[in-house]
């Protein structure tokens, strides 16, 4: 095989209490190419990104790396539809397309978990890495560097509302907010949200998802870097939906609801924000990455 095109979804990390852990695909999608040629050349981004440090070239040279061959030239050409530095997995999708790519053009027999274990010290966390390879909603672990992973149902009727400011948030800065350490109860109320929140995800139970979200381990931290998250927060109660996290890292923030008509209103009521705000529902990509 001399060529290959990836589809990799969009992922939405945390969910609230599921720090680094929990993540789930949305139908929001990177496509990319890649072809054997001779040495390295990218195109369709910016010129700042064509160079060896562009992360499908890293997913895609650390499995060749992993198995001891040497790194084909290749040609990438991208068409990136998933946000960079919002809070939606682009980084993550750059990543799972390159180990892919690097999979079908050098016909490896690995699985998808192998894959997800190889690129996940890439970025460092496998809570966007594992739904981009499996969809859905995918709960991850690391031990001894492998990553384990499951994945839950989500009700079919929970909506997914992204709402997308029109100002970057690097994750390195949202990080660099976080606390060394938390009191022992702080991580026993986390971890009992964390318990509930997959079956309550299931069952659609948005009162429940609500109380759920409460995480008390990042989103603290990081709400005050997010201008107006607390005027959506507001408006997003007002219209009655309390299920409200930060998506990722952020500067997105997501809310979980039943209401179909929840981001049409919320659209029409951010308008009297100062920032522009794109909201909108993407539907559970349930596939994950596919060569198509
Ligand atoms: N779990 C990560 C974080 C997701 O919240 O920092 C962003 O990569």
């Amino acid at each position: 095989m001399e060529k290959v095109i990836v589809r990799v979804p969009a992922t939405t990390a945390n969910l609230g209490v599921g720090f680094d852990t929990l993540g789930c695909a949305l139908k929001l999608y990177n496509t990319l190419s890649f072809s054997l040629s001779d040495g390295l050349s990218i195109s369709g981004c910016e010129p700042e990104y064509r160079n060896p440090d562009n992360l499908a070239y890293q997913g895609f040279k650390a499995v060749y790396e992993r198995l001891g061959l040497d790194v084909p030239g290749v040609h990438v050409d991208i068409s990136a539809d998933i946000p960079v530095s919002r809070g939606l997995g682009s980084s993550a999708a750059m990543i799972a397309a390159g180990a892919m790519a690097a999979r079908a053009l050098g016909g490896f027999e690995l699985s998808s978990g192998e894959l997800l274990s190889i690129v996940t010290p890439i970025e460092g966390h496998p809570d966007n890495l594992a739904p981009a390879f499996f969809g859905g909603l995918t709960a991850s672990m690391t031990e001894s560097g492998r990553v384990y992973t499951l994945s839950y149902d989500i009700h079919p009727e929970l909506r997914f509302v992204l709402m997308s400011p029109d100002f970057p948030l690097s994750t390195h800065a949202a990080r660099s907010v976080l606390p060394d350490s938390v009191p022992f109860k702080t991580a026993v109320g986390q971890l009992s949200r964390l318990a509930l929140l997959p079956k309550a995800l299931e069952q659609g139970d948005e009162e429940l998802i609500a109380l759920c979200l409460k995480d008390a381990l990042h989103q603290p931290y990081r709400f005050p870097l997010i201008h107006e998250s607390d005027k959506l927060r507001q408006l997003a109660h007002e219209l009655g939906c309390d299920a409200f996290c930060i998506s990722g890292a952020g500067p997105t923030l997501l809310c979980l609801t039943r209401d179909g008509s929840l981001a049409g209103k919320l659209s029409e009521a951010a308008r009297s924000l100062e920032r522009r705000w794109d909201i909108r529902e993407l539907a559970v990509d349930r596939q994950g990455a596919r060569c198509i």
